[in-house]
């Protein structure tokens, strides 16, 4: 009913969210901090950012490790710990989410990787737990393409009762084959973006216990390349092409950020994604063998790969905005190619599909 109490509520979390409750990036830094310090990479967009956002070839270059040796000369916030806060981590046993799992470690957070290979798993703690001296790292098995395996693992977060601070969703994958999981998703799909979506649905509850919580999800500049394709999530419309599923499922992610910062405002999380840069891991040498033999020469380092997700966990700056996707420290755009962005009935309709698959998996 226009006007009733239910209506007004939504109102006031709308005009608290910034825009509706799927509202595009809202952002809430601390403009006049921003404005007060000036210079290249200090405030504001630079052209450093527009270049990476709207040129092809030198933007592309800013995803090498010369884009990342280019920023670090701008980044001045002292280092901040973590101490006692609780992190959960996915897909920490390999690549980028192995070297952010040690320097959180590091910062003396309190972690628990999500990871599907028990051996793995064992064989990261231990290492982190010998370089780091921080006791604090454990470990839980789920694969996180399937949603009963994220239902349990979730289920087991839960049961600690202890409040999870910071959600990182890392674990993905960029499948060269269209196949399904045994639970009958397609795989891109179910690993890069209905998992997430799944466990940060599942968590958001203990998050919003947590003063200042935040989400950092790993998406992937490869998502500048496409649009969200909301009628064909599990991409079977049309012959499997794995680059652009994969794309695909992080445009969705960029979405997903942008939709969860607007409604869990109210709870106090601020939400990022963020892009890792180009980097050398297990993963894209798997995946990506031509394009990893061609520029492994300039690809990032896994520590490199993993600075910005935890500047996003530790980073007072960071906590004051919500919604944005990031690389090297800097907020960028999340559209620049004509008719990659989505409309707001895209996004709706995103939302949508992904909660009917989730509800169907409830109790
Ligand atoms: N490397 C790049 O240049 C690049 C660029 C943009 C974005 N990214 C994103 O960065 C993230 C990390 O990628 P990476 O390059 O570090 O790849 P990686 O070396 O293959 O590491 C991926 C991690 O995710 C885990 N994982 C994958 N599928 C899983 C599943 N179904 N269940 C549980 N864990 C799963 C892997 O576990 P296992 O150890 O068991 O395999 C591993 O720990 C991904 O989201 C990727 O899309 C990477």
């Amino acid at each position: 009913m226009k006007g009733g109490p239910v209506e007004k509520r939504k109102q006031a979390m709308r005009k608290q969210a910034g825009k509706s409750d799927f509202g595009s990036v809202h952002h809430t830094e601390n403009t006049k901090k921003t404005a007060e310090v000036k210079g290249l990479f200090r405030s504001g967009t630079s052209w450093l950012d527009y270049l990476a956002d709207h040129a092809i070839l030198p933007g592309m270059l800013l995803f090498s490790r010369f884009g990342y040796a280019l920023a670090r000369r701008f980044w001045t916030e002292p280092a901040g710990t973590l101490y006692g806060r609780k992190v959960v981590l996915t897909g920490g046993t390999s690549g980028i989410g192995k070297a952010a799992g040690f320097q959180l470690a590091e910062k003396k957070a309190f972690l628990t990787i999500i990871a599907r290979n028990e051996k793995k798993a064992q064989q990261v703690q231990q290492e982190i737990v010998e370089k780091t001296g921080n006791p604090h790292v454990d470990y839980l098995l789920a694969d996180l393409g399937l949603m009963q395996d994220i239902k349990q693992v979730a289920k087991k977060l839960q049961d600690t009762k202890i409040s999870i601070d910071i959600l990182i969703n890392n674990a993905g994958a960029l499948f060269n084959e269209r196949r399904e999981t045994s639970e009958g998703f397609e795989q891109t799909f179910a690993t890069d973006l209905l998992g997430g979506f799944y466990l940060t649905e599942l968590l958001k509850k203990s998050l919003s216990r947590s003063p200042g919580a935040r989400i950092i999800n790993v998406a992937s500049g490869g998502m500048y390349t496409q649009k969200i394709a909301v009628d064909d999530l599990e991409n079977s419309q049309e012959p499997y092409n794995g680059a652009k599923a994969y794309a695909r499922a992080k445009r969705g992610v960029v979405i997903l950020t942008q939709i969860w910062a607007a409604q869990l405002q109210k709870d106090g999380i601020t939400v990022h994604a963020m892009h890792p840069g180009w980097v050398d891991t297990p993963g894209i040498e798997r995946s990506l063998p031509e394009f990893h033999a061609l520029v492994n020469r300039i690809l990032r380092t896994p520590d490199q790969g993993a600075d910005t997700i935890v500047w996003l966990a530790v980073s007072e700056k960071a906590g004051h905005s919500t919604g944005r996707f990031w690389l090297d420290r800097r907020p960028h755009e999340t559209v620049v190619f004509p008719g990659t962005g989505e409309s707001e009935k895209d996004r709706q309709a995103l939302w949508q599909k992904l909660q009917d698959m989730i509800s169907q998996l409830r109790d």
